[in-house]
């Protein structure tokens, strides 16, 4: 049998970087090495660190997980491809060009990144079906709903799926969010609307309308526990790769 894969986790004590350090334990080809975050109180030996340098120092990663915040995830991604380690990246908020950058870091030293707004299977294939729907439909809006302390809005989710429905609809008219803020935010010309509640995780409707007909695709993520297969498929995965894969669909399809 081959050796297990040597997993730190970026973010550690949040929400998600809690759940991802237990599915790592429970997963039998993983070695959980050890997790960086800055409310850490650092201990090298129990594997806690409060700075993602010495993780990758001591622990030696063969992959390290971000689920950290918008402001840190690019800093954090950057210094782990530039340690020879492979990076798989929950966090939200990296721009086109810094996952360009970050393509280029990974292909310099030969490693794999994978960045993915949206863990859960339900979800990615939410975003394929309005792919697909939205060649068929004039008109097409994103309602996404998430629990009240999220930091960003729109959501990437909700990002990713305006730029999937953005590559095949031919739009009798596209959305106009410009008179009223209700009307939502125009993302390739689809309006996002983004509702912040205690008590929800991770939500999405995308209504389709048509003169006569609607059809809506809806996904919930109840518990963050449904982002967990998807991680470890990109932790497993990651590794065959060089440079940057962006959306866990490549590796759920491909
Ligand atoms: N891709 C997905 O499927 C998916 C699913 C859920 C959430 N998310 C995203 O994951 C991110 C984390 O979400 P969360 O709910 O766990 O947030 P959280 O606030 O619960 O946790 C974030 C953690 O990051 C730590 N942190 C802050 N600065 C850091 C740094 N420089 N390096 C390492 N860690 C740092 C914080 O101390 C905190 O413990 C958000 O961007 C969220 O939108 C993505």
């Amino acid at each position: 049998m081959s050796d297990p894969v040597r997993v730190g986790v970026s973010g550690f004590l949040g929400r998600m970087g809690a759940n991802v350090v237990e599915a790592v334990q429970g997963a039998s080809d993983m070695l959980y090495v050890g997790g960086a975050d800055p409310s850490a109180q650092a201990s090298v030996s129990e594997n806690r660190y409060d700075r993602i340098e010495d993780l990758l120092e001591n622990a030696r990663p063969d992959v390290v997980v971000d689920f950290s915040v918008p402001a840190s995830v690019y800093d954090n991604a950057m210094k782990t491809l530039r340690a020879g380690a492979h990076c798989v990246v929950g966090t939200t908020g990296l721009s086109e060009e810094q996952r360009q950058y970050l393509d280029d870091a990974a292909r310099a030293r030969s490693v794999g990144i994978l960045v993915a707004p949206n863990f859960a299977v339900g979800a990615v294939l939410m975003m394929e079906f309005a792919r697909k729907a939205s060649a068929f439909f004039e008109g097409v809006e994103i309602i996404e709903l998430h629990h009240d302390k999220k930091v960003d809005a729109p959501s990437g989710t909700a990002l990713m799926t305006a730029g999937k429905i953005g590559e095949n609809w031919q739009p009798a008219a596209q959305s106009d969010t410009s008179r009223a803020p209700a009307r939502g935010q125009a993302v390739s010309g689809v309006a996002v609307h983004s509702v912040r509640l205690p008590g929800l995780v991770a939500h999405q409707e995308v209504l389709f309308g048509n003169p006569g007909e609607a059809l809506t695709i809806r996904h919930d993520s109840f518990d963050r526990k449904s982002f967990m297969p998807g991680v470890l498929l990109g932790v497993r995965r990651i590794r065959e790769h060089q440079g940057l894969v962006y959306g866990l669909e490549n590796f759920l399809f491909g």
